[in-house]
């Protein structure tokens, strides 16, 4: 078995998690007995400073025939971020259909929750995120500027496949866990959107009458979530709420640099991408002290995604038991004083 993985590096710590992790990529598939080949491509920032696009206009084309494509980060100081999250990133979510997000955040042995009273094991949620319309989407939106009454027009739009996609994705995952569904919305306020959102989830809860469902608005989900997020099970949220709840998520459980992402391609028509959630990180860039673990527990999503449970399982276990051990390295966002490399060497001697 040969997998064809693309990297995407894209900007910042982006790079350099990327390149950090790519030797565990490669290790993972020798201990699996299959084998991987990646293509890297210098799509971001850089390029689009010196050609002015992010990525070329065959990119789609190009990724399409991957197994599944890993990205770093996107997002550049000089740059506005709407240039190039619109042109890298979002776009390629859109193309391959990446409708269902799925976003952990697990508090590990030996990670200190900024929570006071959680230890190891409290926190184990999994955020659906929909992830390509929503807040995001981009229908109808424009602006008259420049005039005395000026105005800017930004739809969201929810429709009936993409919500069902992701609902339906949600139970799947409660089924398989513990059997609760939080549905988080705002529909006292956003009538329409929201409210038909409601409605598909009561629909589709009726097929799953073993799961049971909890309704929270995204303001006190927000506020639950660091008030009990050991309570939460598996979450559902429209596309802005879940990326808001995915970084509260994050730092409940330690921190930026260890919460992993899957956008996948329910169908499988399209490769899925897998990616750390946070971004490119311009404060630390160049520093060498980027976490490389969220990007670790991503490629365990990926071989999960391929079918590579064992693999996948022991990337995992690799990262949880590097966490638990006091004296392995850890990089400055866990209170340690380690490089993003030695951090990896440390796991591929353990793994
Ligand atoms: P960010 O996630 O890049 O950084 C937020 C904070 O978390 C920073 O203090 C950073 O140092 C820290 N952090 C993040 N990842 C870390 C890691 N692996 N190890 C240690 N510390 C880590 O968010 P931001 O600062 O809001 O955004 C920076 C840029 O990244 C912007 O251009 C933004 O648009 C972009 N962004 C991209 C993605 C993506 O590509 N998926 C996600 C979020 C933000
Ligand atoms: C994420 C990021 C992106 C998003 C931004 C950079 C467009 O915040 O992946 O969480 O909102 O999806
Ligand atoms: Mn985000």
């Amino acid at each position: 078995m040969s997998y064809d993985i693309a990297l995407l590096p894209g900007d910042g710590i982006g790079i350099e998690v990327i390149d950090a992790t790519l030797p565990l990529l490669e290790d993972a598939a020798d201990l699996g007995g299959f084998s991987v080949e990646t293509t890297r491509y210098e799509w971001g920032s850089e390029r689009y400073l010196e050609e002015g696009s992010m990525m070329p206009e065959d990119a789609i084309e190009t990724l399409e025939g991957y197994d599944a494509i890993l990205l770093g980060a996107v997002g550049h100081p000089d740059i506005p971020d709407h240039l190039t999250l619109r042109g890298m990133m979002l776009p390629i979510r859109k193309a391959f259909d990446q409708q269902v997000c799925k976003r952990p955040s697990v508090l590990f042995d030996g990670i200190e929750s900024p929570l006071r009273g959680y230890e190891g094991g409290d926190i184990d949620l999994v955020v659906f995120r929909e992830n390509t319309e929503g807040e995001y989407s981009d229908a109808g939106g424009h602006e008259h500027r420049g005039y005395p009454h000026e105005v800017a027009v930004q739809t969201a739009i929810y429709t009936r496949q993409g919500t069902e996609a992701i609902v339906r994705a949600a139970f799947e995952e409660a089924t398989a866990r513990e059997g609760h569904l939080t549905n988080v919305t705002k529909s006292n306020a956003q009538a329409h959107g929201m409210v038909f959102w409601d409605e598909i989830v009561e629909e589709v809860a009726a097929e799953y009458p073993e799961v049971t469902v909890e309704r929270l608005l995204v303001d006190a989900a927000s506020m639950d979530l660091v008030r009990r997020p050991d309570e939460f099970d598996v979450l559902v949220a429209s596309n802005l709420f879940g990326d808001i709840l995915t970084d509260i998520g994050a730092i409940v459980s330690g921190s930026m640099g260890l919460a992993p992402s899957a956008n996948i391609n329910v169908e499988g028509h399209s490769p899925s991408m897998f990616e750390p959630v946070h971004g490119s990180a311009p404060d630390i860039t160049g520093e060498g002290i980027a976490n490389p673990l969220a990007t670790v527990l991503s490629i365990s999503m990926l071989y999960e995604h391929l079918g590579e449970d064992a693999v996948a399982a022991a990337l995992w276990d690799v990262v949880a038991d590097q966490l638990s051990d006091e004296d392995a390295p850890r990089t400055p966002d866990l209170g340690g004083d380690a490089g993003t490399k030695e951090v990896v060497s440390d796991l591929r001697r353990r793994l």
